[in-house]
């Protein structure tokens, strides 16, 4: 097997994984949960988004949680920006990446952003343009990038199609995004695939919902196509609001876990990841959705 000696994991779970939380989760558990996360070796965490809180009431304080982080060196802050408005209030903030998050099927634009692919293109390009303009990191996610809530599977000349448009306008960084986690290791191959005709193999990143099992396998098929970052959230926190039925990114626990098993280095401390992810587990008053870090838990207590 072919695969990277170094993975980077991007932990999404204070945004993706709160964002569709139904009961207000303070700004202060966040600031913690992101201040935890770091301390176990979190390099990269996306912390909030600035969105309409009309449609997104979790995501409201994104300043306020943006303001209360106490930074680290050497960390990098991504939050989600679907428009200039999000952006300009992003800005002030100082974020070292924005998201613009766009999608490979046209009912789940029209849903999740009220807007067609095309025009969310539009939409991101004054974003992007100032985003670099502003020396910040520009990311795109390409959701349903195997499968739809509304419009069932997605061909992966989709997800081409969405990359190029996406590199048109100078997203540095996409991630390939299976929002709803239906995908399977060869679906998510074909993905990935249609994603690398655009973008190298160093500018793509996984993220993948565990709706159904299959987070993890789908990794292991990308790392040996030689992908090396991945979006998780800690605890497997998480879900769309606008992706019914969806469940959290894969946990990070579980990833660092495998690829630790693995060899291959991530930089995270396992036993401090799964305080975080048990600190917000417990906020939330339910058990962690890891297998690893239930097992290790069930260990530590026995
Ligand atoms: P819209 O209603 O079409 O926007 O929503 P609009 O431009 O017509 O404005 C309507 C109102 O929203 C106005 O306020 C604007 O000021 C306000 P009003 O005059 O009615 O008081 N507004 C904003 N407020 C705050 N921040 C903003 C903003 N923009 C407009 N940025 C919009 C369009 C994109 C804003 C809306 O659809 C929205 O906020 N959508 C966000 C949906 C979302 O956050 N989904 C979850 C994140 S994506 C995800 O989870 C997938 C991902 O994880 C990858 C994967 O798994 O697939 C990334
Ligand atoms: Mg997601």
């Amino acid at each position: 097997m072919n695969l990277p000696s170094k993975v980077k994991i991007v932990d999404v779970g204070p945004r993706d994984g709160l964002q569709n939380e139904k009961t207000q989760v303070p700004a202060a558990v966040k600031i913690e949960l992101v201040h935890r996360l770091q301390d176990a070796g979190l390099t990269e965490i996306e912390v909030t988004s600035f969105v309409s809180p009309k449609w997104v009431p979790q995501m409201a304080d994104a300043a306020e949680v943006m303001a209360g982080i106490t930074r680290k060196p050497g960390v990098r802050y991504s939050v989600l920006t679907p428009n200039m408005k999000g952006f300009e209030a992003a800005l002030l903030s100082r974020p070292d990446e924005i998201v613009v998050f766009a999608a490979a099927s046209e009912a789940f634009s029209q849903r999740n952003i009220n807007c067609s692919i095309a025009e969310s293109i539009e939409r991101f390009r004054p974003v992007a343009e100032a985003a670099r303009a502003n020396n910040i990191y520009v990311r795109g996610a390409i959701s349903c990038a195997v499968g739809c809530p509304y419009e069932g599977e997605i061909a992966p000349e989709r997800v081409a199609m969405v990359a190029r448009l996406l590199k048109e306008i100078g997203v540095q960084h996409i991630g390939v995004a299976d929002t709803i986690g239906v995908g399977t290791p060869v679906k998510v191959e074909r993905a990935m695939e249609a994603a690398l005709q655009h973008y190298g193999v160093d500018d793509i990143s996984g993220h993948f919902h565990d709706t159904y099992g299959q987070a993890l396998g789908n990794t292991l098929v990308s790392l040996q196509m030689g992908i090396w970052q991945y979006d998780t959230s800690s605890a497997g926190l998480g879900g769309c609001p606008y992706a019914k039925g969806a469940t959290g990114n894969v946990a990070t626990e579980d990833v660092v876990y495998m690829l630790q098993g693995m060899g291959i280095d991530t930089g995270i401390d396992l036993d401090k990841l799964i305080d975080a992810g048990k600190f917000i587990s417990d906020y939330l008053d339910r058990k962690p959705n890891s297998r690893a870090a239930t097992a290790l838990l069930n260990k530590r207590a026995g």
